[in-house]
């Protein structure tokens, strides 16, 4: 808990967990011989018909190790990798984690095909809207596309707390990241300095942001981390100068109150007929072993296998926040909005292993103390790239394949 809310905070986890991460003779046997085998392409694992909808719960399922399931680009390839996910570059020293594909119980999932989906998005905008969660989903699918289209044709462009994909191919397609980490207005807005010690949200306010992304094709949403902070100033006046403060609002009552902000300004302004919205569910995090039969202070550092009990649902899942947020998206579907609630939830928080943990950058480098014990500035919030974002990206081309 006490990681968590380092990264709550914003800054990188400094925890002061000690921890002995004891390991498996188990899974290191596996490691070896999975990494005495040669991965090959994704192409040859060839799926269902790309055209066919989705037809039955796509999210429950399970993993699959699969040696042939292999990422079609990697971290120091792709252009827009940042050096937050970049796993492999930063030290991560087994691909194991890139080789699990998402197998659902009832049917087969479309592989991912970076040209028929860029032929769909043809002259379009999509926009991704969130916190740095979504940020990696963004990144994701830029390096899943970015072979399709030539070296020349493809740049990205900030401004302020947009960032935009541009290429001239594809009739100028463009594929954006909005940085709105609450989705409403808050102390936390800025995409450089959001680091502030206490949050203070605006609840009723989002005009500012939603004026940067009301005009796009596809909408995908995503909001939660930074709803966990314990120490939240929620403001609800409507107008800047009868802000009334009101910090006894639990989280889960100003989560619902910012949702009902979002959802009323989607149903007055958004085109219906046009865009198409998803909201991406919670992104669990995995902070303690004790979820899965470990030690309390140990993390996701080290871990090597997801975890394969289906029925796992780890302590960090909110089920209070889950169903806010469940309600908001049939709220908008009630009133014929287009919008698909992408439950990625129960299928990522069996991942406990493909965070980067300690492979990443790290923006304030490690005391000796840290460096001491790895897991007390493990990253496992953030997913390694190649990684599961790819996998979200690819059920969310599921649903855009159906609808647009
Ligand atoms: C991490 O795992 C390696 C083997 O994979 C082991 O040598 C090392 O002691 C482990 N680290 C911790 C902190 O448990
Ligand atoms: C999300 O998926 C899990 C696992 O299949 C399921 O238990 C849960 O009910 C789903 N939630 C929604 C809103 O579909
Ligand atoms: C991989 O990294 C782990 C942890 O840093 C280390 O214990 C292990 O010896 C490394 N394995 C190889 C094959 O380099
Ligand atoms: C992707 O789809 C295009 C048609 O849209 C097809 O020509 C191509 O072969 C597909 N790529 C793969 C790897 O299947
Ligand atoms: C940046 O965005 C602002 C509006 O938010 C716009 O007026 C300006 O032209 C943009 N700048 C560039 C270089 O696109
Ligand atoms: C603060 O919000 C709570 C919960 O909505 C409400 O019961 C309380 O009256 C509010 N306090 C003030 C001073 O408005
Ligand atoms: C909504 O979008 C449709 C399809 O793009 C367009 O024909 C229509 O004019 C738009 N309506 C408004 C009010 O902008
Ligand atoms: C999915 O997660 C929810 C908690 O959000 C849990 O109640 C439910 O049992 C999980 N379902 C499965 C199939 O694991």
């Amino acid at each position: 808990m006490k990681s968590l809310k380092n990264w709550i905070f914003g800054t990188l986890a400094h925890n002061r967990v000690n921890s002995v991460l004891g390991f498996s003779v188990m899974a290191l046997l596996l490691a070896a011989i999975y990494l005495t085998r040669d991965a090959t392409n994704l192409d040859e694992y060839l799926l269902i018909d790309e055209e066919s909808p989705p037809q039955c719960d796509l999210f429950s399922g399970k993993w699959v190790f699969d040696h042939k399931f292999a990422p079609s680009y990697n971290d120091q390839q792709c252009s827009f990798m940042t050096d937050d996910y970049a796993c492999q570059k930063f030290g991560r020293n087994e691909s194991i984690y890139q080789h699990w594909r998402w197998q659902p119980h009832d049917c087969d999932l479309s592989r991912f095909n970076a040209t028929t989906l860029l032929e769909k998005f043809r002259g379009k905008r999509i926009t991704f809207v969130g916190d740095s969660l979504n940020k990696n989903q963004w990144t994701s699918l830029l390096c899943l596309i970015e072979s399709s289209i030539p070296p020349s044709e493809r740049f990205v462009q900030w401004n302020g707390s947009l960032a935009t994909f541009k290429t001239s191919q594809y009739d100028g397609v463009s594929i954006q990241f909005y940085w709105e980490p609450l989705l409403v207005e808050s102390n936390c807005d800025d995409p450089a300095e959001h680091h502030v010690l206490e949050r203070v949200i605006n609840v009723h306010k989002i005009e500012k942001h939603a004026m940067h992304w009301k005009d796009a094709d596809i909408l995908i949403f995503d909001s939660f981390m930074w709803w966990l902070s314990p120490k939240m100033t929620v403001l609800q006046g409507s107008s800047q100068n009868s802000e009334e403060i009101n910090n006894t609002v639990e989280r889960t009552e100003s989560y619902k109150m910012a949702l009902k902000t979002w959802t009323d300004w989607l149903n007055l302004h958004v085109n219906q007929t046009k865009t198409q919205l998803f909201f991406m569910s919670f992104s669990p995090y995995h902070h303690t072993g004790e979820d899965w039969g470990k030690n309390s202070n140990t993390n996701c550092y080290n871990e090597t296998e997801p975890i394969l009990d289906e029925g796992f649902v780890g302590s960090g899942l909110d089920r209070g926040m889950i169903e806010v947020a469940e309600n908001a998206v049939r709220e908008l579907q009630s009133k014929g909005l287009k919008v698909q609630y992408v439950n990625i939830t129960n299928l990522s928080d069996r991942r406990k292993e493909a965070h980067p943990s300690i492979y990443r950058k790290q923006w304030k480098p490690p005391t000796e103390k840290e460096l001491a014990n790895p897991s007390s500035y493990s990253d496992c919030v953030h997913w390694c790239l190649p990684g599961v974002p790819d996998i979200w990206n690819q059920l969310l081309y599921a649903y855009i394949l159906q609808y647009t």
